[in-house]
């Protein structure tokens, strides 16, 4: 045999020297959750380890991420009912929980890079990610909302936005409201192929954000589909976005490498609750090794293309490797 490709299998540095990818604490984004109150940390029960903090506990918690090496976060907001109405009013207040809390984190934080979500349904009466009338989702009419979420949160700060509602043409909307508000700087990472999917159970969980009815297939992908992913990111890319996303990522692994094949901008993975809580609950239970196997689906995303992941497991990594 003149090819045997275990010779660069046969010890740990050989392993090493030979290693086509490598995951870093610089790939990822933490996504967090913040809620009203103070002094208030509850852990998301479907999501082991992932809590929502107040702001002057989650000031403290990202302190320790930041001491961990982790460079960039993404914020969600957990409200209360009285807060959510039909148009979403309370994701442009610049004094609401939301806005209040961006700011306050670039000012104690410039240096780390604050993402900040760019959808409805946190602050939906409705649970959906755009308007509603008639059981319809209506496109034009939720762009303005997202308008006025986006400037809003670009004023207190927010470095990248993310709008993750897949309505039609909001990434062009979005850039251009920006520039003309003059925060040209303000990057967009767009939920680019976001699929209806059933792994974002448990973060509908962490928010209290489940649609009240129907489901989101008007407007999320449907997970059938990997041809129109290149749809959506060729419209996103001539759009303006800095940054495609594809989510979730472990079933959609092949749609990371086909964008990341096809578009020359910096591809990232949303690795997203439901992912999360498979592995956590296998471990829970002593079904796998839940070290190894989130090690090993970050670097099947990383492999797959994803220049950057968004994980709940940005901490666990984080603190594994310093
Ligand atoms: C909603 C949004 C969702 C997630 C991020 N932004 C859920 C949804 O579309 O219902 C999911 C994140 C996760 O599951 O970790 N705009």
């Amino acid at each position: 045999m003149i090819r045997r490709p275990r010779r660069n299998r046969q010890s740990a540095a050989m392993r090493d020297l030979v290693q086509e990818t490598n995951l870093s604490v610089n790939d990822f984004i933490f996504p967090m959750f913040i809620t009203e109150g103070e002094r208030v940390r509850t852990e998301v029960a479907s999501m082991p380890g992932i809590y929502r903090y107040s702001l002057d506990l989650l000031l403290d918690e990202i302190q320790e991420c930041v001491d961990l090496g982790i460079s960039a976060i993404d914020l969600f907001p957990n409200l209360s009912d009285s807060k959510k109405d039909k148009y979403a009013t309370e994701s442009y207040n610049p004094d609401g929980l939301f806005i209040r809390s961006v700011r306050a984190i670039k000012d104690r934080f410039p240096d780390l890079v604050v993402m900040t979500d760019v959808a409805m349904d946190p602050y939906s009466s409705d649970g959906h990610d755009g308007i509603v009338e008639n059981g319809k989702i209506l496109n034009d009419p939720t762009l303005e909302v997202l308008g006025k979420m986006t400037l809003a949160q670009a004023e207190a700060g927010a470095d990248i936005i993310g709008p993750s509602d897949m309505m039609d043409g909001r990434v062009g909307y979005l850039r251009k409201a920006l520039d003309e508000a003059g925060f040209q700087h303000v990057s967009i990472m767009s939920y680019t192929a976001k699929y209806a999917s059933a792994f974002y159970g448990p973060f509908r969980d962490a928010l209290n954000s489940a649609p009240k009815f129907g489901d989101k297939k008007t407007y999320q992908m449907n997970p059938a589909n990997s041809r129109e992913a290149l749809i959506e990111a060729e419209l996103d890319f001539a759009e303006g976005a800095d940054i495609l996303m594809v989510k979730p990522a472990l079933a959609y692994l092949d749609i990371i490498k086909l964008l990341n094949d096809n578009f020359n901008i910096p591809i990232a993975a949303y690795n997203v609750s439901g992912e999360y809580a498979m592995i956590k609950a296998a471990a829970r239970n002593g079904w796998l090794d839940g070290e190894r196997a989130m090690l090993e689906s970050l670097m099947a995303m990383k492999r797959a293309g994803a220049k950057i992941i968004l994980t709940y497991f940005a901490k666990e990594f984080a603190l594994l490797n310093q």
